[in-house]
């Protein structure tokens, strides 16, 4: 059985960086389920219909360069508050848990939507101000910590707030609060819940 390893939280709270690191600890497949909606996201700015972007898909726009903008950031995060394209993107990120011998996936509604048997589900999160200033320190366009911090408050509310999926913990999530963790630490706390499972 393969052993899989959900971890949610909200944009910039470090999951990502977990989710690598737990992944190559345990030779682990790992994906960023972010990427899909982004790589949607940029499919409808393109001027594709949600829906058909989400089930038409390639491997190659998942590469595409561009996926880490603001302007996709905010079409990704508006994608994913439509049902349709929740639900041709699901299949995809179940088959991903279930092939090879484990998998770590990192998003939103992972622990509660698309892997609710998840061995680990890890709840990694941290204040907005923190989250902004992080993001404010990654970009040098100019960008005001004001506008990064309002940006973080609007994208948080549409995934807390949407119906379908909405960001909120597992009730059987262990949260990871990185605030006040250097990533070391949450690393080590990612692994010792693990190793705690297997
Ligand atoms: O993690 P990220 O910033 O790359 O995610 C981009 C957008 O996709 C974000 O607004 C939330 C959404 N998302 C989602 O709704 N469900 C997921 N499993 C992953 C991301």
């Amino acid at each position: 059985m393969p052993f899989t390893v959900a971890i949610d939280g909200p944009a910039a709270a470090g999951k990502g960086t977990i989710s690598k690191a737990v992944a190559r600890h345990y030779g682990f497949r790992h994906l960023d389920t972010g990427l899909l909606y982004r790589a949607t996201g940029r499919r409808v700015l393109d001027g594709h219909d949600p829906s058909e972007a989400a089930r038409g898909l390639t491997p190659e726009d998942l590469d595409h360069p561009g996926l880490r903008s603001a302007e996709v950031a905010e079409a990704a995060s508006r994608v994913a508050t439509m049902p349709q394209v929740r639900a041709a993107l699901l299949a995809f990120q179940r088959e991903f848990a279930r092939l090879g011998e484990g998998a770590v996936l990192d998003g939103r509604d992972i622990g509660t939507v698309i892997c609710p048997e998840a061995e680990v589900k890890l709840f990694v999160t941290a204040s907005a101000e923190v989250r902004a200033a992080r993001r404010h320190r990654e970009l040098s366009d100019g960008t005001s910590f004001e506008a990064v911090l309002e940006d973080v408050r609007a994208r948080d509310a549409r995934d807390i707030d949407r119906a379908d999926a909405p960001l909120l913990p597992a009730t059987d999530a262990l949260t990871i609060d990185t605030t006040d963790l250097g990533i070391e630490a949450a690393v080590t706390a990612a692994i010792h819940a693990i190793d705690a499972r297997r």
